[in-house]
């Protein structure tokens, strides 16, 4: 049985701030930013938007392509920016597109690895129970703090997948690669809102585990490196993935899946999916047939590669000029509102959300959100 992706969608705040102004406040020379990491615009959340009212917008847009949305009966919510140690952020996302109340709800984290935890698990989910469809958003805010080598590269966004038999864009392949190892390289203690990390470790042990992770793959499968026609990779920064490709695979080009990672930023659970939708809108080749090459990393740190072969047709699925419409008309705020926003309580001035959800208030730990009026 065919089983993989049959809609994805993304979203992102409506909000960015240009690297250019953080470049001159930082008195940083902005080719680092743009050249040397290779990141344009970051995105920035007011707080009326978070994890969950993006959540909410990319999986309405993916569910917008699918007839039999009944079928779904597993929503997984992969984060690791959840604001509850306890409640699921996705069973917010579960009431407002109305599933079924027979559908398992629940968050998984392991830092930007989880959406892939959640795509095999919602592989073999199907295999089990070939009428199921399931549901996976991977949300994520990514913040560091002031003046540390990290800022540039904060972000966040959200991506949704439907996974079922007959996908009408990519059918999961069976091998992958796996490595983990306990490395402290990123981290966020649950009494902090900006992550801790260790750059040149991160660095060392993303590509280090690519290696590893990429040649368990190749020894499970029956073709070669050179039967694998375009790669996505997990993008903290661009320069990052650039790094990766040039690992592995020497003559061909990455380009296509960074653009939309450069103006988001680091979006963490959703960045190596977002990388598949910039290569699916952007290619100026026709995909189908091709096998497409993942490489997911998740600090602390779980790697994996594995891959997939694109479904012919599959451009009747995509959603290209409404994707660069949502990046080309988001609010530039200034570096004034960039120290400011995140400091402002939910229930002050209200910004545009993405989409039609907000967070409306926050009262004793309880986030009560809205559908906005139209
Ligand atoms: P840094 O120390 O600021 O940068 O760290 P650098 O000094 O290494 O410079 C970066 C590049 O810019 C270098 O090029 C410089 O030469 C170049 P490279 O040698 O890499 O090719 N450069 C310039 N180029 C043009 N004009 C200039 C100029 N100056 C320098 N004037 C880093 C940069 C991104 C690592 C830092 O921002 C950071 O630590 N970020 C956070 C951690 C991170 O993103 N790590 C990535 C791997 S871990 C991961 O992906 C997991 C993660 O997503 C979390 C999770 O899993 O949940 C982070």
């Amino acid at each position: 049985m065919n089983i993989g992706i049959d809609s994805i969608a993304f979203s992102t705040s409506n909000y960015f701030l240009d690297l250019r102004q953080l470049a001159s406040h930082r008195d940083v020379d902005y080719d680092k930013y743009c050249i040397g990491i290779g990141q344009t615009k970051m995105s920035i959340f007011p707080p009326n938007e978070d994890v969950v009212t993006i959540a909410v917008e990319a999986a309405r847009k993916a569910l917008r392509k699918v007839s039999q949305a009944n079928r779904i009966d597993m929503l997984i919510f992969a984060t690791e920016s959840a604001f509850d140690l306890s409640k699921s952020a996705g069973i917010y996302v579960h009431r407002f597109l109305k599933l079924r109340e027979d559908c398992r709800v629940f968050d998984l984290k392991q830092a930007c690895y989880s959406a892939t935890a959640a795509l095999r698990l919602a592989k073999s989910h199907v295999a089990e129970n070939p009428d199921s469809m399931v549901l996976i958003v991977a949300s994520d805010v990514v913040k560091y703090s002031p003046h540390t080598l990290g800022e540039p590269t904060q972000g966040g966004g959200s991506v949704a997948m439907v996974v079922s038999r007959d996908p009408r864009i990519l059918t999961l392949e069976d091998h992958s690669g796996v490595h983990t190892a306990d490395v402290m390289d990123f981290w966020r203690p649950v009494d902090r809102k900006e992550a801790l990390f260790d750059s040149k470790l991160s660095v060392y042990n993303y590509l280090k585990s690519l290696e590893i992770s990429f040649g368990r793959y190749l020894e499970k499968v029956n073709f070669s490196a050179y039967d694998v026609d375009y790669a996505c990779y997990h993008a903290p920064f661009c320069k990052m993935a650039r790094k990766a490709h040039r690992q592995i695979f020497k003559n061909k080009s990455v380009e296509n899946t960074l653009i939309y990672n450069a103006v988001i930023g680091n979006s963490c659970s959703a960045s190596l999916y977002i990388c598949f939708v910039s290569l699916l809108d952007n290619s100026p080749e026709d995909l189908g047939g091709k096998r497409i090459g993942f490489y997911s990393y998740g600090s602390g740190s779980v790697a994996e590669f594995f891959s997939g072969l694109m479904v012919r047709g599959y451009e009747d699925m995509l959603t290209a000029e409404e994707n660069r419409r949502l990046l080309e008309n988001r609010t530039e705020i200034s570096f004034a509102e960039y120290e400011n926003f995140g400091k402002a309580d939910a229930g002050g001035k209200k910004y545009k959300n993405i989409g039609d959800v907000t967070l409306a208030d926050v009262e004793n730990g309880r986030r009560m959100y809205a559908e906005n009026s139209p």
